[in-house]
């Protein structure tokens, strides 16, 4: 850890999205002072791993953000809510992975590769997207732009771990039960996930679930285009990483796949894998791990104008969530040299 370099704090560092930023952290290399790892009480006593030394979980409070230049927040909206803000006051900079701030015009919502510049416009915290919405806008920004996105229409098929830790290891649990011929159980997610697909888990907003919400607006938002057609439907499947989403496009001008491929080639964080004929295009097993939005399937939509139809598959861990909040630290960071 050098001196020049930022003090650090992760809140929720032993979740699956937080457990994620340290692992992101060391990847990337992140200049640090010092880094603080903290949780809730339930984790006093307990450890986590980074760069090789066992860091000591201590529960977050106002004290233990005192004098921090960046924290990473991957504890959800009541601790976002209530701590952010003192790291605001503080002269720090909070980047959240909560839905708390998305939608508050006073917070920049970030995706790098889509948005980078708004980093600019904080004032002390920077809200990062849903882990859909990533993948979505980095894939469809220079689609836009190339073509004007008039609607867009969503499957997803979502893994366990964007639930968090509580769903994967449910998942396993009733893996091994499956196996061994016993009904599996659920506590935490309504239905049984192994073996199933199963169309909801998150809270409802009358008839849509409140990812579907939470997808529409922040995909709206990062583009630009608040008036955006966007039919989504969410859906939980019994994969551990890596979000997947089936994906329609209806453009303002017309766009052929190979030109649309040729654009989404070049485009930043895109890795494109497109020859189904031989079976090359993105799984969520193979894209685990991976910090790029991978994109294949491309091709016309026939049944509507200017339409396109793609498949795009990002680890909801990384991209979506840890790896999006460590590029936008890196932006902060720049900005203050
Ligand atoms: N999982 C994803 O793919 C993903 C993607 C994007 C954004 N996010 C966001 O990241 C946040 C965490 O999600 P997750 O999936 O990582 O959940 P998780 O696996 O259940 O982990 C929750 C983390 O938050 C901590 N925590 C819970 N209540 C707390 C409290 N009152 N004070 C301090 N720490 C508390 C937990 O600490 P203990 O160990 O002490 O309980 C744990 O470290 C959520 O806001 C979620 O929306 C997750």
């Amino acid at each position: 850890m050098t001196s020049s370099a930022p003090t650090v704090a992760l809140v929720g560092a032993t979740g699956a999205a937080g457990s994620t930023v340290l692992r992101v952290l060391e990847d990337r290399r992140f200049p640090l002072r010092e880094l603080r790892t903290l949780a809730s009480p339930r984790s006093v006593g307990s450890t986590v791993t980074f760069r090789g030394e066992e860091l000591p979980v201590a529960v977050v409070e106002a004290s233990r953000l005192h004098g921090c230049d960046i924290v990473f927040f991957a504890a959800g909206s009541a601790t976002s809510k209530e701590y952010a803000p003192l790291v605001a006051a503080g002269g720090g900079v909070a980047v959240d992975k909560s839905s708390y701030f998305r939608m508050d015009p006073a917070v920049p919502l970030v995706v790098p590769e889509v948005n980078g510049e708004r980093v600019r416009e904080h004032r002390g915290i920077i809200a990062n997207p849903n882990c859909v919405a990533i993948p979505l806008a980095v894939a469809l920004a220079p689609l836009h732009r190339a073509f004007g996105l008039r609607h867009l229409t969503v499957a997803t098929y979502q893994a366990a771990s964007g639930a968090g830790r509580n769903l994967v290891a449910e998942l396993a649990v009733q893996e091994q039960d499956d196996a061994a011929g016993r009904v599996p159980s659920n506590d935490f997610y309504p239905h049984v996930l192994h073996r199933n697909v199963i169309p909801g888990g998150w809270r409802m907003y009358g008839d849509d679930t409140e990812e579907e919400v939470k997808v529409t607006q922040e995909v709206r938002r990062l583009l630009e285009l608040p008036e955006l057609g966007v039919g989504i439907t969410t859906v939980r499947v019994p994969v551990a990483v890596a979000h997947a989403a089936a994906v329609w496009v209806e453009l303002e001008t017309d766009a052929d796949p190979a030109t649309a491929r040729r654009i989404l080639e070049s485009a930043p964080g895109v890795r494109v894998l497109d020859d189904p004929a031989t079976q090359a295009y993105p799984t969520p097993r193979e894209v685990a791990g991976s910090d790029e939005v991978h994109i294949g399937r491309i091709r016309r939509d026939p049944s509507r104008e200017h339409g396109l139809a793609l498949f795009v598959v990002a680890d909801n861990l990384r991209k979506g969530a840890a790896t999006n909040a460590v590029q936008v630290a890196e932006l902060v960071l720049e900005g203050r040299r």
